[in-house]
């Protein structure tokens, strides 16, 4: 790309569109983008008030050896425009690892920016094959077995022009026996043809079933915070679609391969029997190709902003069908519509613009094949009139070039189609797995065996990040100090949004602090495995989930070797037995989507049931009992009791009668410890504890 004009026109506009799409279209990151954008602006608008009007400006772009760079150079005289002291320069260039880069050289200003690309052909192909692993034998075969019936399929056009010829000598023996002949070379093509494919679709099955898996093991270790942005539609569309079309990948372009190399042999024939109908047909078909080529680097170009904007829409619909009884309650339908219609009018038109240039290209390539077809029947009706070719020669050529025209220009274009949707599929699929699109969870490799359930939060400064880079970022926590000595009973109360849940978010590692450390037993819990760290704390949520399975297989997923007995406790312990005896089915009734045959407080009973099969040392309650009458909640009161001797519990709550019994209560507000005491202690000396108690009016 080369963009050039002049500062303070519209062409500033222009180049900072055509930049970004560019970007875009090279697979840069989104969130690069967004910096990127901001920062060029910015820049340009830097060099505007410093340079003089009417100053010439270049933006030029290139890929190279898996980076993407782009440079903007202009005239005049020396301007450093990182030393102009921009604080919004300062702030995006604090938020991205990809830091333009400004010199002074033959009278020119050049900033250039540069973006390591991830995702070039060659990491996407070495990813895709290391997927094929054991398969890679059987793949070898089936393409070597298609090959073979490739070459028969060279041999056949020459076998029905003698059948043409001989019949016209009335040479009818001669006739049979090359028909028979025909008929056992297309017999064996065809059954070499269904052996190579069986062969394929167990190399898609077998890579298949591998690759799904990892992907949802990947997609599990993902961080909250990007699952949280990104939505369930875009992992739903990659694991399905996707995975499918890059495991079929090898098998479709191998079964390319070999229809190319049948095409290879026909045109072999062709320069055999005449060296000028070779050359027309060689060029006809390379002036079709090249509109084929550009016809696919278009589509893939402007299919790959198509599909960024249908993911947009495909989340956005996935969100609503989840939230469908929060929709229509809020009477949120029109407002809910009218961004459907905005998503899946984008998307349209993105999808209407592809569609557009693919027909018109692919019109002006029919056009000339047309034309080619014309040339070449000419041609041999122009060679047979002056004998330099016999009939049978021009029957064979003519079904040569028949066999030709169409498909093997169409194959080029299909191939480069199918590798292209290939590439991105792989792209996708592996930015799951491997991407800095999708950031991972890390942990430690300290491990603790038999951990005690001490817990403390030192000097922890915590903000969830916005998704605007130049917005400023608001603490949740601020210099929060929490310890909680190991078979404690702690309550944390406080306002709604005072970062209860965030203090355990944090605890649990969904996000890590900003500033500060969080500790299990002493030790900083970013140093602890995933294990160490997963099975000593457990949580119940202020809104669990539940599957979509039966009572039963809901509970053995936080115990895959619980016993029915174990089951049976669990369930009177948290009250919710009784309950499941009253179902259809008892502990095998399958609970519909999220819960939805279920009440509240059965949801919340089931979750505490759940939580109470895992044995772990530090048990927490987020609002987990909010749902429940107050007999239940004394009934889960009584379990709490129970458990407290041997663990750690902390509970959150805002009905403070839930949590009076505490050994200690913390009081929250506005990211702070504001006070802490016994329940006691609290009520004489800490004045919104007393005004929230009072209010409740217990
Ligand atoms: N995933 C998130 N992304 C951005 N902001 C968030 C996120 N989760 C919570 N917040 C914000 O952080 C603040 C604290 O939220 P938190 O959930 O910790 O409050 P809480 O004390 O548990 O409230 P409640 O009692 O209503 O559950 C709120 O202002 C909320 O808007
Ligand atoms: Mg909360």
């Amino acid at each position: 790309m080369k963009i050039k004009g002049i500062l303070e026109t519209g062409k500033l506009e222009e180049a900072i569109s055509a930049s970004s799409l560019d970007l875009e279209r090279a697979g840069v990151l989104p969130n690069e983008r967004i910096v990127f954008r901001l920062t060029f602006e910015e820049i340009l608008l830097l060099f505007n008030e410093a340079l003089d009007t009417g100053t010439c400006f270049v933006v030029h772009s290139k890929k190279q050896r898996g980076c993407y760079f782009l440079t903007l150079s202009i005239e005049g005289r020396e301007a450093d425009p990182f030393a102009m002291e921009s604080p919004i320069l300062k702030r995006l260039l604090d938020s991205t690892e990809n830091k333009p880069k400004w010199e002074y050289r033959g009278g020119k200003n050049i900033v250039s920016f540069c973006f390591p690309l991830y995702n070039t052909l060659w990491n996407n192909i070495s990813f895709a094959w290391k997927y094929v692993g054991k398969q890679r034998g059987i793949l070898i075969m089936s393409t070597v077995i298609q090959l073979i019936s490739v070459v028969l399929g060279v041999i056949a056009p020459v076998l029905s022009a003698r059948i043409i010829v001989q019949s016209m000598n009335d040479n009818v023996r001669r006739v049979v026996a090359i028909a028979i002949v025909l008929a056992v070379v297309q017999l064996v093509k065809n059954f070499l043809l269904v052996i190579s494919n069986k062969g394929y679709n167990k190399v898609v099955c077998e890579t298949l079933s591998v690759l799904e898996s990892d992907l949802v093991m990947g997609a599990l270790r993902i961080r909250n915070k990007c699952l949280e942005e990104r939505g369930s539609g875009l992992f739903i569309q990659r694991l399905t679609g996707d995975t499918v079309r890059m495991a079929s990948g090898f098998g479709r372009i191998a079964d390319m391969t070999a229809q190319a190399v049948n095409y290879i042999g026909i045109l072999l024939a062709m320069l055999y029997i005449n060296f000028w109908v070779f050359l027309l047909t060689l060029s006809l078909l390379i002036a079709e190709s090249m509109i084929e080529i550009y016809r696919t680097r278009k589509l893939y170009a402007d299919d790959r902003i198509f599909r960024s904007a249908n993911e947009k829409f495909s989340g956005f619909v996935g969100e609503m069908i989840r939230g469908v009884k929060d929709v229509k309650q809020l009477g949120a339908e029109e407002a809910f519509c009218n961004e459907a219609k905005k998503r899946v009018g984008d998307a349209n038109d993105k999808r209407l613009i592809m569609q557009g240039n693919n027909w018109t290209i692919k019109l002006v390539r029919w056009e000339v094949s047309e034309l080619g077809s014309l040339i070449f029947i000419t041609l041999l009706a122009v060679f047979m009139g002056r004998g330099i070719i016999p009939v049978s020669t021009l029957i064979v050529l003519y079904n040569y070039y028949m066999s030709l025209d169409v498909r093997a220009v169409t194959l080029a274009g299909e191939f480069l189609e199918y590798a292209k949707d290939f590439s991105l599929s792989v792209e996708r699929v592996c930015a799951i797995l491997h991407g800095p699109e999708f950031p991972k969870e890390r942990f430690g490799d300290q491990e603790i065996k038999d951990p005690k359930g001490g817990i403390s939060f030192e000097d922890v400064t915590f903000g969830y990040d916005l998704k605007d880079p130049v917005l400023k970022k608001r603490n949740v926590l601020e210099h929060f100090d929490l310890r909680i000595s190991p078979g404690e009973m702690v309550a944390i109360v406080g306002k709604s949004g005072c970062g209860k849940t965030t203090v355990l978010n944090l605890l649990c590692r969904l996000y890590d602090p900003d500033k500060g450390r969080v500790s299990l037993d002493g030790t900083d819990i970013r140093s602890l495995t995933k294990a160490s760290l997963r099975s000593a704390i457990t949580v119940v949520n202020q809104n669990p989930y539940i599957f979509n399975m039966s009572v039963k297989d809901n509970l053995r997923i936080a115990k895959s070797d619980m016993t029915d007995e174990e089951m049976r406790e669990v369930c009177r312990l948290a009250s919710i037995d009784a309950d499941i005896e009253k179902m259809s089915d008892g502990y095998d009734t399958i609970i519909g989507e999220g819960g939805v045959n279920l009440s509240g407080g059965q949801r919340q009973r089931l979750a505490i049931a759940r939580s109470l099969l895992q044995d772990y040392r530090i048990i927490i309650f987020d609002e987990a009992t909010s749902a429940l009458d107050n007999v239940t909640q004394s009934e889960i009161q009584k379990a709490i009791d129970l458990i407290k001797k041997e663990r750690t519990v902390i509970l959150i709550a805002h009905r403070l009668s839930t949590v009076i019994h505490s050994d200690r209560i913390l009081y929250m507000s506005d990211g702070r410890i504001l006070d802490e005491g016994s329940h006691e202690e609290l009520l004489e000396k800490c004045e919104p504890y007393r005004l929230l108690y009072q209010e409740e009016g217990v």
